[in-house]
């Protein structure tokens, strides 16, 4: 249920240790009367750096799984834009037939089901619900 793969992204960042909004391309106080362009330019640099360490240093591993093909695309392009596409793998698949990655002991499930409110109806999402807690 990993759709755009937010929380996978965000998870893979603060593995590498990577500052919040590393990506970003513009920020609100550049507008400011004593905004220092070189002192900006110098800490975004350190922060690619580090960014770029910091993903080839990693041992954690992500996978993301969701049964929407449209999403996983979406979701992969983001990995991508965010640069911690390495460290995620997207497929596509059943929450409730997930294994294990083999090469991992252990790990911890998130997973962000559909509202229901916004997204279905509450009878709907009961098998979903049902699944997760018996697995
Ligand atoms: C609330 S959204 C997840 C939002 C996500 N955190 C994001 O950043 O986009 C729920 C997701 O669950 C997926 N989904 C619903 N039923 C599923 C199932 N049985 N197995 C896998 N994915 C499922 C939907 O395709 C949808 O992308």
């Amino acid at each position: 249920m990993c759709g755009s793969g937010t929380l996978l992204i965000e998870a893979a960042m603060l593995a590498a240790n990577m500052a919040p909004g590393v990506k970003r391309k513009s920020w609100c106080f550049e507008a400011l009367e004593d905004f220092e362009p070189e002192v900006w330019a110098e800490v975004k640099s350190e922060a690619n750096v580090q960014a770029r360490r910091g993903v080839k240093k990693t041992d954690s591993r992500f996978w993301g799984f969701d049964n929407d093909p449209k999403v996983l695309r979406t979701a992969r392009e983001n990995a991508k834009r965010a640069g911690v596409d390495d460290l995620i793998t997207f497929e596509l698949g059943d929450a409730s037939k997930v294994t294990k990655p083999v090469e991992f002991e252990e790990g911890v499930i998130v997973c962000n089901p559909p509202y229901g409110e916004r997204l279905g109806t509450e009878p709907g999402l009961l098998p979903y619900t049902l699944s997760l807690v018996i697995s």
